[in-house]
């Protein structure tokens, strides 16, 4: 899928060249070839994202907020003199495409770096293969520590796990004053397993209790199993690490055996989607976020507005990371001067202070954004801010 300003431009262009050839007001071969050759080609950004399958909106967000980004720049006459281009590659939410997706943007469309993925796995799976090629990518929202460690060509903008689950951790035993935990872990994803240590790791530190540790596989609809034992073992808290989807259909099942106490996750559950399947079981949770929309900060506010206009829905983490991954691509390319790959890899880890909807932005030694997170309580359909954690 190509949208684009430049395309369009350049479709018309076609247009007009088949008039005039029809009209014989064609130029002499000689030079329409040296015209093609000045016309703008446009800076090729590839985007793999899950637009469908169980955490499509993941994708969605995304791809939203990136558009965003990438009309703002191409408005303002694009970077170094052309406009971007970008190719989004829908996964399907599965490793295995995200990996034929890749393959695509880098070998058939020639992109000069790649955005993506949200799901830590996902991201895992494409990782190795950016590094072999030297293309520059850059998650916008896979926090598991793996995923940059795969090789200096890989990047993200976003906090990473040991960060997310230690701050959980510790709001749950200091703020909220609990005590022993329940953990309820989707087995087969990367994101999941490593939240769930870190966030284990904390509550052992600072004298907690890990009193049920049970776990589920994405695409699973039934828990009641699992569900039953975490009560039996009477938790202060359920801490799930997992994403939306099956989150809320925990929390139903959860609430219909009589679990009343609070549960609690990570960045995974950070969809519309989750206030709908999970409806008002989810009522009095908490997560932790990548930003909130309550946040005063002029340009979060602008973001917001531009964001409901175009979409008629409030932004969630994604889009605006998303918006974010492209900025800081967009200024790294300008910063290099060209897209040859290994200066824009070291224009990329370069990338300090970088004034980000979702924060201040410098790439540490790892290739990792250092920023603050934000808990946010779930509340009738909507979620309340509740603190800040800087790292
Ligand atoms: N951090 C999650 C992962 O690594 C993905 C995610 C990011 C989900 C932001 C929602 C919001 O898999």
């Amino acid at each position: 899928m190509i949208y684009s300003r430049g395309v369009v431009l350049g479709i018309l262009g076609c247009l007009l060249a088949v008039v005039f050839t029809i009209t014989g007001c064609s130029k002499p071969a000689g030079e329409n070839a040296q015209q093609d050759k000045k016309a703008p080609q446009g800076i090729k950004i590839g985007h793999f994202a899950s637009m469908t399958g169980s955490t499509a909106t993941f994708g969605q967000s995304t791809d939203r907020g990136i558009r965003m980004a990438m009309d703002e720049i191409n408005s303002k006459g694009g970077i170094l003199g052309q406009q971007i281009v970008l190719i989004t590659e829908d996964n399907q939410g599965k490793p295995e495409e995200a990996v034929n997706a890749a393959l695509k943007l880098i070998n058939q469309d020639k992109v000069v770096a790649l955005l993506g993925e949200v799901a830590s796995s996902r991201s895992l799976a494409v990782a190795p293969i950016a590094q072999q090629s030297k293309i520059p990518m850059i998650s916008p929202a896979s926090t598991n520590p793996k995923v940059t460690e795969v090789g200096d060509y890989i990047f993200r903008a976003c906090f990473i796990d040991p960060f997310q689950g230690s701050a959980m951790a510790t709001f749950a035993m200091k703020d909220l004053g609990l005590k022993k935990f329940a953990v309820f872990t989707d087995i087969k994803n990367d994101y999941s397993t490593g939240l769930a240590q870190f966030f284990k790791e904390k509550v052992k530190e600072l004298g907690g209790e890990i009193v049920a540790d049970e776990s589920y596989s994405e695409g699973d609809v039934d828990f009641k199993a699992q569900l039953t034992s975490i009560k039996g073992k009477k938790p202060d808290a359920i801490f799930i690490p997992g994403y939306y989807t099956e989150f809320g259909l925990i929390a139903r099942q959860a609430r219909a055996l009589g679990i009343k106490v609070p549960m609690l996750g990570g960045d995974g559950w950070d969809s519309d989607k989750t206030f709908e399947i999970g409806g008002e079981a989810i009522n009095g949770c908490y997560y932790s976020n990548h930003y909130s929309s309550d946040d005063i900060r002029p340009e979060v506010q602008k973001f917001v507005s531009d964001y409901k206009k175009l979409y008629g829905s409030t932004p969630d983490a994604m889009s605006v990371l998303g918006f974010d991954a492209m900025m800081i691509l967009a200024d790294s390319i300008k910063r290099a001067g060209t897209t040859d790959n290994q200066k824009l890899r070291d224009a990329i880890a370069a990338t300090k202070d970088y004034n980000g909807i979702t924060g201040k932005v410098s790439m540490d030694a790892q290739r990792n954004a250092l920023k603050p997170l934000v808990v946010l309580k779930i509340n009738n359909g909507k979620t309340e801010f509740v603190k800040l954690v800087n790292p």
